[in-house]
């Protein structure tokens, strides 16, 4: 009694209608203007205290050139699940040479992939339970709405997209980066300055989510003997269940209604809802302006089978509990 759905830390009826027919769904002012201070300041942090470039492995001479190069930077990146690391923005980086040609805190594309558990303000935000901040959707609440019986938070990233050479990212699912049997993953993208056309902000294709099938994923290659964190990653044919279960999903939906991209401008602060099976993409960043964001994924635990192939492995003690 008493208790109504503004009120509730999850989604309204309107909401949860949307985000189902969109596969995305916009929330501002999900984070308060203090967090979203705490949040920038943790980011620029991290990047003056924790990261050397003299001693980043991307950064260092190596006598293999360019494919040793690769190697390194694959052992980084796959290594990365349970620790904060720190990944350039491509045009920071002088192709021949590896040399760094922009200071550090311009150079820095993402940090990640593991601040929801090493990092205290952004540990913070995934783990605001239900109810606790009245008025405000939580992730928890957010969650519960969807249905979610034990989502665990699998990976978090700050990222960065620097002024005039914050890359474009493509046409992409996550759930062929983070994938379970059936797909289950949620992206939570948080703005923490305003993302516009000019700086790279999402676009979506709206509804996407219900016919577009996770028809492959992102594993780790089967390397020799060893060293498996350098055999790198490839696509591979998902043989698997291709979206959630739901009659709402099918490739044959596709014929309803054919959109157009949608950009997806929003002031800092606000939420971005992400179904795993919704292709979005960012454009590059040629503004003068930064874009600074967090995001973390969830994935479904309990009914699901997480895939021992993904680039992601879960720590020994295993993905973070969304739920208290
Ligand atoms: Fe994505």
């Amino acid at each position: 009694m008493g208790h109504t759905h503004h009120l509730s830390s999850g989604l309204s009826g309107s909401q949860l209608a949307q985000f189902k027919r969109d596969g995305y769904l916009i929330v501002p002012d999900a984070l308060s203007r203090e967090t979203v201070t705490s949040l920038l300041a943790e980011t620029h942090r991290l990047l003056r205290d924790e990261l050397d470039l003299s001693t980043h492995p991307l950064t260092k001479f190596s006598t293999g050139g360019a494919d040793d190069r690769d190697h390194v930077g694959d052992a980084y990146f796959l290594g990365s699940g349970d620790k904060i690391r720190f990944f350039l923005e491509e045009d920071a980086v002088n192709p021949e040479s590896g040399e760094v040609v922009y200071p550090k805190e311009r150079a820095v594309n993402k940090i990640g992939h593991f601040l929801h558990e090493l990092s205290a303000p952004f540990a913070a935000v995934s783990a605001q339970q239900e109810g606790e901040d009245e008025g405000k959707v939580t992730p928890a609440g957010i969650a519960r709405s969807l249905g979610f019986r034990d989502p665990r938070v699998l990976q978090s990233m700050a990222i960065l997209k620097q002024p005039e050479i914050g890359g474009a990212v493509p046409p992409h699912q996550d759930s062929c980066f983070l994938y379970t049997d059936p797909p289950s993953a949620v992206g939570f993208w948080y703005a923490l300055e305003d993302a516009t056309v000019e700086n790279g902000c999402l676009g979506f294709l709206p509804g996407s989510h219900r016919w577009a099938p996770i028809a492959k994923r992102l594993v780790r290659r089967r390397a020799g003997v060893g060293d498996e964190e350098a055999g790198g990653t490839e696509m591979v044919a998902n043989e698997g269940r291709r979206f959630p279960d739901g009659e709402e999903y099918g490739e044959d939906k596709k014929g309803d209604e054919e959109r157009e991209w949608v950009a997806g401008e929003v002031k800092a602060g606000t939420l971005v809802l992400i179904h795993g099976n919704l292709l979005h993409k960012s454009e590059r960043n040629t503004s003068q302006k930064g874009r600074i964001i967090y995001t973390f994924h969830i994935i479904e635990q309990e009914g699901t089978v997480y895939d021992e192939r993904n680039w992601l492995q879960p720590p020994k003690q295993g993905f973070t509990k969304l739920y208290a």
